[in-house]
């Protein structure tokens, strides 16, 4: 990626992938069990999915960014469009989904520190008019919320080229997708990879090995994060939070990563911004609903 395509404070994101409806149960005493019930101290239902919670913080940092994805229909359009609509997201590229379709739900559970998630995908991850939204010349850098996207769509890298924009890839835990063995091509085909530490063991990547992509960011919970390039690997401690929800964390990560890359920062402080806005997503409850404007880093260059 050169310097030259990087956009500066204004370059508009689109952000590509499945929206689903996150029911998030949390203060669980213990995990369920076969055969056994347990009782949640609490549920919320929120707008969810990598696309839009990191739309939702490239917003909340100031920057447009737009949704490409199928809005649900019927009930689940009913709890989620609100909250949509209510964010800073341009919502122009999503188109509605039929109302046969199943909802996409992901089931969220929060014990102590441990997750598990239930997930029914449902349709494709990209609404018709995705291309010519890109054509239209309106956006800077295209963002995939899960690699499972790009695996369905290997096109999206290409024709976001061929309309100059960067692009950025988040992987998004997919027992079945991190199993394939034709993952190294669609992964170096884009400018940044975002996996979490669990997803890079998975896909073997280290700080002493080349990176599968040029600039290769590894989320690491409470510890930070590590970008990892052809310059070596740095690393950006996160700062101590009282963790509540960590639902999310990861797409707001990005958001910050993406916002400062694309301003020009060093990659230190591109780490820092992403830790920033993960910090601020597991201190509060769901992805990415009533965000407040968030706190940039100066916008001096590299
Ligand atoms: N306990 C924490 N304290 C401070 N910062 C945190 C904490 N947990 C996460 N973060 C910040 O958020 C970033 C992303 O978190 P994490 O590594 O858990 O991503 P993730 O597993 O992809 O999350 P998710 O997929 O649930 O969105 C971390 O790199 C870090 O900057
Ligand atoms: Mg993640």
């Amino acid at each position: 990626m050169t310097q030259a395509l990087r956009s500066g404070r204004s370059g508009r994101v689109l952000s590509v992938g499945r929206l689903y409806c996150d029911l998030i149960f949390t203060g669980l005493p213990k995990m369920p069990t076969l055969g056994e019930e347990v009782f949640a101290g609490g549920l919320s239902v929120k707008p969810g999915g990598g696309a839009f919670i990191t739309a939702a913080y490239v917003a909340a940092l100031g920057r447009p960014a737009s949704l490409a994805s199928a809005l649900p229909s019927g009930l689940f359009a009913a709890a989620l469009i609100p909250d949509l609509e209510a964010s800073r997201v341009d919502l122009s590229v999503c188109a509605p989904s039929p109302d046969t379709l199943d909802p996409q739900i992901t089931v969220a559970m929060a014990s102590g520190n441990e997750r598990a998630f239930l997930t029914q995908r449902a349709g494709p991850a990209v609404p018709a008019g995705f291309e010519a939204a890109l054509a239209s010349g309106r956006f800077s850098h295209l963002h995939i919320g899960e690699l499972a996207t790009l695996v369905e769509e290997p096109s999206l890298v290409r024709l976001a080229r061929a309309a100059g924009l960067s692009v950025s890839l988040d992987c998004s835990w997919d027992e079945a997708v991190l199993a394939r063995d034709d993952l190294a091509g669609l992964i170096a085909s884009v400018d940044i990879f975002l996996p979490n530490e669990t997803e890079a063991d998975r896909l073997g990547i280290t700080a002493s090995a080349p990176p599968p992509a040029p600039l290769t960011v590894v989320k690491r919970g409470a510890e930070g994060s590590v970008a990892i390039s052809a310059e070596g690997a740095v690393s950006v401690k996160a700062r101590p939070v009282e963790v509540v929800d960590s639902t999310g964390a990861g797409d707001a990560f990005n958001a910050g990563f993406i916002d400062a890359w694309l301003a020009g920062l060093p990659v230190e402080r591109c780490l820092q911004a992403g830790n920033r806005c993960g910090a601020e997503a597991v201190t509060r409850i769901g992805g990415a609903s009533d965000l407040p404007d968030l706190d940039r880093l100066p916008a001096e260059r590299a």
